[in-house]
């Protein structure tokens, strides 16, 4: 099992919506999915449609409670579990930030299932802050995908977060953390700047980033609300051939590695 970040520190870059529908079209593609959802938001866990529940979370798990198993969730989905998330992650922040080892807390809970066989891989939907939950995520992680929103400020948060990388390899949590991939979300062909900012972004991280740009579209606003994926509430638009096209990439990078 690869265990796949998807994070970047600012706010409302597409994160979530990445986090579901990338995990729903690998699902569909046959890849078997774990996708954790590490916000104390819980938008992923309620985008899904799935309810939240105390105790549900990873946070259990992560003060020693439960073993990661006793919170996985089916779903609907076929080859889609889901470790939901509740508010009561938000603790992490305050409690384990006093822990010794707490940017090694997730990848140790984690650890089991790297090895049980039962998932391909982990796709973990971050918080955008640079707080426990998020070094501890990168912590466990072999990859990390990020999503950028196509337009200039979005260009400013991809540094932040590209050094974090090496400072993550460099604390010896996880020397093996790599780029696995950059995602241009909310591409609007009728800006200008948008068409430039992915010209940019291409032009300095060159292969690293995606080739499917994922466009702004109503659609993708919608279908959390009523706790679909893109796959499931508009199958055939835009918004699903774009992630469909993502998880095609993306499985193409991992057979090629
Ligand atoms: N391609 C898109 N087109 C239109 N709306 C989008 C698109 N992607 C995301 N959105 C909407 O933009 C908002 C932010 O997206 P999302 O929640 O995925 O970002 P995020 O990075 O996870 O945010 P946060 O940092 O708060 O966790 C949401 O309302 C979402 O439905
Ligand atoms: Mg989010």
């Amino acid at each position: 099992m690869r265990i796949v970040a998807i994070a970047n520190q600012k706010g409302g870059v597409g994160k979530t919506t990445t986090a579901l529908n990338l995990s729903a079209c690998l699902a569909a593609e046959g890849a078997r999915i774990l996708l954790i959802d590490l916000d104390p938001q819980a938008n992923a866990t309620s985008g899904l449609g799935i309810a939240q529940e105390d105790g549900g979370s990873l946070y259990p798990c992560l003060i020693g409670q439960y073993s990661v198993t006793d919170v996985i969730r089916s779903t609907r989905i076929p080859n889609l579990s889901i470790i939901r998330s509740h508010q009561e992650l938000a603790g992490c922040e305050i409690e384990l930030a006093q822990a010794g080892d707490h940017l090694t807390r997730i990848r140790d809970v984690l650890a089991p299932l790297k090895t049980s066989g039962h998932f391909d891989y982990a796709i973990l939907d971050c918080p955008p802050s640079l707080g426990v939950l998020m070094t501890g995520a990168l912590a466990a992680s072999d990859e990390l995908l990020i999503p950028i929103q196509c337009e200039y400020f979005g260009l400013e948060g991809l540094s932040k977060i590209v050094q974090i990388v090496p400072q993550i390899c460099e604390s010896g949590a996880n020397p093996n953390l790599t780029i696995e991939g950059i995602v241009m979300t909310m591409f609007d062909s009728r800006m200008n700047l948008t068409q430039q900012v992915v010209n940019d972004v291409r032009t300095v991280f060159t292969d690293v980033v995606y080739q499917t740009v994922i466009p702004r579209s109503i659609r993708l606003g919608e279908a959390p609300s009523f706790g679909k994926t893109i796959v499931e509430y508009d199958p055939g638009g835009r918004g699903s051939l774009a992630y469909q096209a993502l998880a095609t990439e993306f499985l193409t990078r991992h057979r090629n590695s």
